[in-house]
């Protein structure tokens, strides 16, 4: 009896493929109404407003003179939205006053545009969440900025407005360039709902290159196919300031592919113990791979940076910080952006911190994470410059 009993247990939990099919379905149908209801009908996401603060802090002057230099350099003087007292500028304008009269530095003409790759193969460390703020801020310092989502979850894609599984077909991502369909990747170039943001979306389909690429390596011989992102990219460097490649939490062929077309290379780390041993562990793999490739010393990059993200304040994340500092040593760039509910709220909305047009919560919490994403974003845009001017 107690064995029938037990049997009938271990029944229940047996999960046929068609159970499995119904489970997968059921997901899916929850997840489409949820997200409706988490954001807004098509275009799925709006951007945000700014306040006359907002726009004195973007370029970097004192609010008292906003209007003295919108008559100045005829700049957008923003709207009074019925029933408010303060003006509200659109995101258009601010990009408007940033490219007058920001402190920023800008690509010097006939420069082609440079490409970073957020990377780390460690699941949840905010490769994505890192990469589409970067992205946003350096729109605000009057960059234009691609993200090509080349991680098949698409988590990217979705927080820049666009559903991974309901608005993109496999042949709007970079898959029909990797089957040769393509001679480069400028077709799958979307506008977002962001002004200067524009993205290479992902969806499920993207695994399907982990299939590709190996199958054409072993039937072209001499094929270059970690070279495969970097040639399709080539020619949007004219293009863009900026292109961001955010990548999944794995050293697949796209992520290596990622890795070599990159100029620059970001790691959001955690500093976690495990975490930190992991990304030891990616290096050592990475420099192996590399090294065992044709013309392995022709590459060099610009910078590889790491910055410890959803830093904890407490004893164990200083002490983990002090190895990470002995490992690392000059490309820790000593921004650290903590474990913050901000970050949480925002991403629950499906958005970034860039994305509010002001605090939802404490101002405290706001700026405890806005900060240093803005420093991260000061500090890629000087690594820029730095390699525009070489
Ligand atoms: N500073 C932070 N504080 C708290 N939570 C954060 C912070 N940054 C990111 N998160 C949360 O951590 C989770 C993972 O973030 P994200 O998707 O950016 O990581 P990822 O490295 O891209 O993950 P994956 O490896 O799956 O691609 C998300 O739920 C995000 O909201
Ligand atoms: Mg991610």
């Amino acid at each position: 009896m107690e064995a029938h009993q037990a049997n009938q247990q271990v029944n229940l939990q047996r999960v046929s493929m068609h159970d499995l099919d119904n489970l997968a379905s059921t997901a899916a149908d929850v997840l489409s109404q949820v997200r409706d209801a988490m954001i807004e009908p098509h275009p799925r996401k709006i951007a945000p407003t700014f306040s006359s603060a907002a726009i004195a802090e973007l370029c970097r002057v004192d609010k008292t003179q906003i209007k003295y230099l919108t008559q100045k350099h005829n700049l957008p003087s923003g709207q009074k939205p019925e029933g408010l007292k303060a003006k509200e500028y659109s995101l258009e304008d601010a990009i408007a006053w940033v490219r007058a009269i920001g402190p920023y530095p800008s690509r010097p003409e006939n420069r082609p545009g440079k490409v970073i790759a957020v990377c780390n193969y460690k699941g949840g460390v905010a490769k994505t969440s890192t990469t589409v703020a970067l992205a946003q801020a350096l729109t605000l310092r009057g960059l234009k900025v691609l993200v090509v989502d080349c991680d098949g979850q698409g988590t990217a894609t979705q927080l820049i407005g666009i559903s991974p599984e309901q608005d993109v077909d496999v042949e709007q991502t970079i898959m029909p360039y990797i089957h040769g369909d393509e001679a480069d990747l400028r077709y799958a170039v979307q506008a977002s709902y962001w002004s200067n943001l524009s993205v290479i979306p992902a969806s499920s389909g993207l695994l399907a290159a982990e299939f590709a690429i190996p199958a054409k390596a072993m039937s072209q011989r001499g094929f270059r196919f970690w070279e495969m992102l970097k040639s399709g990219l080539e020619p949007l460097r004219a293009d863009f300031d900026l292109i961001l490649i955010d990548t999944s939490p794995s050293l697949s062929h796209l992520t290596v592919n990622a890795m070599i077309a990159a100029d620059g290379l970001l790691m959001p780390c955690p500093p976690d113990a495990l975490d930190f041993a992991s990304s030891v562990q990616f290096w050592g793999i990475f420099s192996e791979l590399v090294d065992g490739l044709p013309n392995a010393n022709e590459k060099h990059y610009d910078f590889i940076s790491i910055i410890y993200t959803k830093v904890q304040a407490n004893e164990i994340s200083r002490l983990v910080k002090t190895w990470m500092k002995q490992a690392y040593g000059a490309h820790i760039n000593g921004i650290e952006i903590p474990d913050s509910t901000a970050a949480r709220t925002a991403s629950a909305q499906l958005k970034t911190i860039y994305d509010l047009s002001k605090p939802d919560g404490s101002a405290e919490a706001y700026r405890r994470f806005k900060d240093p994403l803005d420093r991260l974003a000061d500090y890629v845009l000087d690594q820029l410059a730095i390699a525009w001017r070489q």
